[in-house]
């Protein structure tokens, strides 16, 4: 993919850049209530590179003092299915022993990768362990989870924008949306 995005390859707009930042304010909002009056000081892990974009807003709008980490894993798979088995490519730099962490993450799909990585972080022993995603399509789940908060729920359909990639292009775009078929057969 090369040049000028063009917006025509995007069939509809699922969630648009207002409706984003929105629903990130009342997270934002949300979670700085629940966590105001806890012990211990909060993590806010980003899930690199989905999660990029939200993580950075949703920073923004929760009021409370936290640290910032980046954590980057590539699971086994491919674009479309992904197998659960992940490989942590960047770790966090900072002990979450005694912390509450919170996972920021683009999009809860079958749940495999996220099921993995709680399990993962609980191994160090954080005080808590929350996941808050931007999207969840729960029609696809293949494992008992559920994202503690979460933006929108969204139909079983592949989606870009917003650090939502499709061969690593299109996080870029503002909005989420679902990307026509002929753009992938176009690439084939
Ligand atoms: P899961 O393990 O099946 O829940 O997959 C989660 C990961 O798959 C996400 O972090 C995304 O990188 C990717 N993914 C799932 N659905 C989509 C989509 O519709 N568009 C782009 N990436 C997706
Ligand atoms: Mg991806």
């Amino acid at each position: 993919m090369k040049g000028l995005i063009n917006h025509d390859d995007i069939s509809r707009v699922l969630v648009s850049e207002q409706e984003i930042q929105k629903r990130i304010r009342e997270l934002g909002e949300e979670l700085s209530r629940d966590y105001a009056d806890l012990d211990g000081e909060i993590v806010l892990i980003c899930i690199l590179k989905g999660a990029v974009m939200f993580f950075a807003d949703l920073a923004r709008c929760i009021n409370l003092h936290l640290q910032m980490e980046f954590m980057g894993i590539s699971s086994y798979g491919n674009e479309q299915k992904t197998s659960g088995i992940v490989r942590i490519t960047k770790d966090i730099d900072t002990s979450i022993t005694g912390k509450h962490v919170i996972i920021a993450e683009d999009i809860m799909d079958s749940g495999l990768t996220l099921s993995h990585l709680m399990k993962l972080l609980s191994s160090r022993s954080p005080a808590s362990l929350k996941i808050c995603c931007l999207l969840d399509k729960p029609s696809r789940r293949e494992c008992d989870i559920t994202p503690d908060y979460c933006g929108f729920e969204i139909p079983n359909e592949f989606v870009v924008g917003y650090g939502l990639d499709y061969n690593g292009f299109l996080r870029n775009l503002p909005y989420v949306g679902v990307l026509k078929p002929c753009v992938y057969c176009a690439e084939e």
